[in-house]
C-alpha cells in the first residue's frame, strides 16, 4: 500500500501533507508534517499539481484559498473540525457589527467563508503577534474562547471572545494535569493554547503542535507530560527517541483527525476523489485574511 500510494503521488505530481495529529502511518508516508501555520505556508510553496490534505476540511480549504491552480484532495471528505462548525460567517457579521464594527481575527481552524468575513486570520503558533499588528483597542476573536483567552492575557487590548471551543483540548482539567504531574514528577508539562485557562496556567510552557516539539528538542527536560491531542505523541517521540513523553489525558483524542487511512488515501490519488472547492469570491476575500496574517 505504502508502494502504491508513494507512485501514485509521483505519477500525478502530487504532494502529500499531513498535520501532527495524523496517524503515524499517514505522518510516515507524507511528503511534509507539521502544524496549521507550516501547512498553509508549504501549501502555497509546492510546485506540485495536486496537494493531498491529511488533515481535516478546514486545512484543505486554507490550501485552497492559497493555491487556486492547483487541485486540493481530502481523503475523507467527513473529515470536519467541530470547533471550526461553531462559527458561521452571518452570525459573525451580526456579531461584529453589534460591536460596532470592530476588526475580527479568526483562528485557521475555521471555513472559508468565516476567514473571508474576518479581518486576519491567526494560528495557535502566532496568535499574540497577530493580536499585537492590529492597530485598534478592542478586537473579536473567534472560533476559540480559550485561544482568545489566552491572547487577552498577553495583550493590554479588550478581546471579545466566541463561545467556541476544541471539544478534545477543553475536557483537560487542572486536575488531569496535577495526576499527570504526580504520576511523572520530573516531567515539564507542555500545554496547547487550546485548553482551558485553569490548564495553561499550571503550564511550564504553551505552544502550538510544532512548537511543542521544537521545544522538546531544545530543553534540557528528559520527560515531558503533552497537553495537547495525542496524535502529537507520535511525531514527538519519533524526533527524540531518548526523551519521554506522556499524555496529559487520553480523553484528547480527535476522531475527526483519524479518518484518513493507507486506504482512502490511495483511492484520492488513483481517482482524485475528495476533491476541496471553495467559490472563487469567498477565495479571495479568505485570501485577504489568511495573506495578512502569512505576510505579518
Ligand atoms: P496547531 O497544529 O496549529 O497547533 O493546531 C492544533 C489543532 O487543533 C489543529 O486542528
Ligand atoms: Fe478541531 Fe480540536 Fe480536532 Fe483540531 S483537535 S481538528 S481543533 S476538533
Amino acid at each position: 500500500m505504502k508502494n502504491k500510494i508513494r507512485q501514485l503521488a509521483k505519477e500525478k505530481n502530487a504532494i502529500i501533507l499531513a498535520h501532527n495529529y495524523q496517524p503515524p502511518e499517514i505522518q510516515d508516508i507524507a511528503d511534509l508534517c507539521g502544524d496549521s501555520l507550516e501547512l498553509s505556508i508549504k501549501a502555497s510553496k509546492t510546485k506540485a499539481d495536486v496537494i493531498v490534505f491529511c488533515g481535516v476540511h478546514f486545512m484543505a480549504e486554507t490550501a485552497v484559498i492559497l493555491s487556486p491552480d492547483k487541485t486540493v484532495l481530502l481523503p475523507h471528505t467527513g473529515a470536519g473540525c467541530p470547533m471550526a462548525d461553531m462559527v458561521d460567517p452571518i452570525t459573525l457579521k451580526a456579531k461584529k457589527q453589534a460591536l460596532g464594527n470592530i476588526p475580527v481575527i479568526t483562528y485557521v481552524n475555521s471555513s472559508a467563508a468565516v476567514k473571508a468575513a474576518s479581518d486576519i486570520c491567526c494560528t495557535s503558533a502566532n496568535v499574540i503577534k497577530v493580536v499585537n499588528s492590529i492597530d485598534a483597542d478592542e478586537i473579536l476573536m473567534t472560533p476559540d474562547r480559550n485561544l482568545a483567552q489566552y491572547a487577552a492575557s498577553n495583550t493590554s487590548k479588550k478581546i471579545h471572545l466566541w463561545d467556541g471551543y476544541c471539544p478534545f483540548h477543553n475536557t483537560l482539567t487542572a486536575q488531569d494535569v496535577n495526576k499527570a504531574r504526580k504520576d511523572h514528577p520530573k516531567a515539564c508539562f507542555i500545554a496547547h493554547p487550546e485548553c482551558p485557562p485553569e490548564v495553561l496556567a499550571l503550564a511550564d510552557s504553551i505552544q502550538s503542535t510544532s512548537g511543542m516539539i521544537k521545544f522538546a528538542g531544545k530543553s534540557d527536560h528528559t520527560s515531558f507530560i503533552i497537553g495537547t491531542e495525542t496524535g502529537l505523541l507520535y511525531p514527538i517521540s519519533k524526533a527524540y527517541p531518548n526523551k519521554k513523553f506522556y499524555p496529559a489525558s487520553l480523553k484528547m483524542y480527535c476522531t475527526d483527525m483519524k479518518k484518513i487511512n493507507l486506504e482512502n488515501l490511495a483511492d484520492s490519488l488513483e481517482n482524485l476523489t475528495g476533491e476541496i472547492k471553495v467559490p472563487e469570491d469567498i477565495r479571495k476575500d479568505a485570501l485577504g485574511a489568511v495573506q495578512k496574517m502569512i505576510d505579518l
